[in-house]
């Protein structure tokens, strides 16, 4: 089985659109794929389904995409997803590294020394879903770890000091990155001024976060998580339940919270100092599913 992780967006999403750097972090849970001969491309994703080359369905498409940017016969793949769709936590990138990965493993090109062939796959899978990604997703998927990324750039792993502990959330329900992106795009169309003052706000929290990282200042860049959710609320990218889940994390003692991903439902994240008991309590006792990650410290 070849295995990749999803990822969390700690800084930065919807402005890494528009070239401004973001931060990721690779995250444990992701997917699982595995190749064997067939003689017609079919994709079966557990509890999600059967895709067949050649089917009017994006994940058909994206498999097409794929298979074609690895110069791949058809073959056919057998795949699970450990993190819900459309939440925000990379898990369809997570899917593309997964299935790129067991595709070369099953030609017999052991994928460990093909990343750059395993990210151009993952970018060809993510473009049918997404429309115009950053590549933040397939690049934090492919990586892991702590990564600076800026569009058209190859990805920065980041000195992480302090270990981070995070909590998410699912504050639900999944929603289309594609619209997300596309309503901020609309409203800069709109209101350009509001939106580049943002995508500026946004620049500024991101780099002093990656000194934060850096040194390890969990408050500081919990305070950092919190401004970077008010710009967010301002491209109307939150939602009510985002907001009270964000809230439920501060009262129960969070260092910061925010939408991570692209918004409009989807997943939440907080900093936690310590044990993240209290947060992951509040949220389970409001009826949210949630569970723990840790970013590690680089040694
Ligand atoms: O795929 P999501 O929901 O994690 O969103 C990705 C982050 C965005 O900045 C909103 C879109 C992108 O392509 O970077």
């Amino acid at each position: 089985m070849a295995r990749a992780g999803g990822k969390i967006i700690l800084l930065g999403e919807h402005a890494v659109v528009y070239g401004v750097p973001a931060i990721a972090a690779g995250i444990a849970r992701g997917a699982e794929a595995e190749a064997s001969t067939a003689p017609r491309a079919v994709l079966e994703i557990e509890r999600l389904g059967r895709f067949r080359s050649g089917e009017p369905h994006d994940t058909a498409r994206a498999f097409s995409a794929l298979l074609a940017a690895l110069s791949a016969p058809p073959c056919a793949v057998r795949a699970r997803l450990e993190l819900p769709p459309g939440c925000g936590l990379g898990g369809s990138a997570a899917l593309g590294v997964a299935i790129a990965r067991a595709v070369l493993d099953h030609l017999g090109t052991p994928h460990e020394a093909e990343d750059a062939r395993v990210l151009k796959a993952t970018e060809a899978w993510e473009t049918v879903f997404h429309g115009n990604p950053s590549g933040i997703d397939a690049a934090a998927a492919a990586r892991g770890g702590c990564i600076q990324f800026r569009r058209g750039h190859p990805p920065e792993p980041l000195p992480v000091k302090v270990a981070l502990t995070v909590a998410i959330c699912l504050a639900g329900p999944a929603s289309s990155t594609r619209e997300m992106v596309a309503g901020v795009a609309r409203l800069r169309e709109r209101r350009p001024q509001v939106v580049d003052k943002a995508l500026e706000g946004i620049h500024a929290l991101v780099k002093n976060a990656r000194l934060a990282i850096g040194a390890g200042d969990l408050p500081a860049l919990g305070r950092l998580l919190d401004l970077n959710q008010m710009l967010l609320s301002g491209l109307f990218v939150s939602t009510e339940s985002i907001e009270r889940c964000c809230s439920l994390a501060r009262d129960a003692g969070a260092l910061g919270a925010k939408l991570t991903g692209a918004g409009g439902g989807g997943a939440v994240l907080a900093l936690i100092d310590g044990d993240a008991t209290p947060v992951l309590d509040a949220w389970h006792a409001a009826g949210f599913e949630a569970f723990e990650t840790r970013v590690a410290a680089t040694p």
